[in-house]
């Protein structure tokens, strides 16, 4: 059964994509019949939201539900690492999105970015060994 932290991770990075697709959208029917130019100022949201909302995200939730697990009973890891990890990323990635009205937020963004993916990988690090060691 898919673990609750999954579940979030993989919620949140499907409506990452619908958003993304949307935005894409618009900027796709802009290339087309130029009904808005300033709408092309959602690219670099577009491919936030589409890089790190949704294959980024989708990634992280799927591989704390499926690595091995080991011991007993079976441990995902450090739970509360990955939650947190989980809360950094999505706030990192709303704050890059800022970017559209405060250019400057968005290294603030990656920081916590950064921060979410080195706390994921020290949370699942003990899943990461060959069968049997
Ligand atoms: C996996 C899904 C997607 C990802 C990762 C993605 C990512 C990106 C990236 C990285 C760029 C910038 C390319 C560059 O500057 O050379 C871009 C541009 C663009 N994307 Fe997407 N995209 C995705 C899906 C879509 C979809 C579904 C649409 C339309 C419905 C779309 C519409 C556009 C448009 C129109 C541009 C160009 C904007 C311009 O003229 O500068 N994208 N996308």
């Amino acid at each position: 059964m898919m673990p609750r932290l999954s579940v979030w991770f993989v919620r949140a990075s499907m409506i990452y994509l619908l958003a993304g697709f949307t935005l894409g959208a618009l900027m796709l029917a802009q290339d087309g019949i130029s009904y808005a130019p300033a709408v092309m100022a959602v690219l670099p949201v577009h491919m936030e939201f589409l890089l790190v909302g949704w294959l980024v995200q989708l990634a992280m939730g799927v591989a704390f539900w499926i690595f091995p697990r080991f011991g007993l009973p079976h441990s995902r890891g450090n739970e509360t690492l990955i939650w947190a990890s989980c809360l950094l990323l999505n706030a990192g990635i709303l704050v890059v999105a800022l970017e559209l009205w405060i250019p400057a937020v968005f290294l603030i963004g990656r920081i916590l970015e950064t921060g979410a993916v080195i706390i994921y990988a020290a949370g699942l690090w003990r899943r990461v060994k060959p069968h049997g060691t």
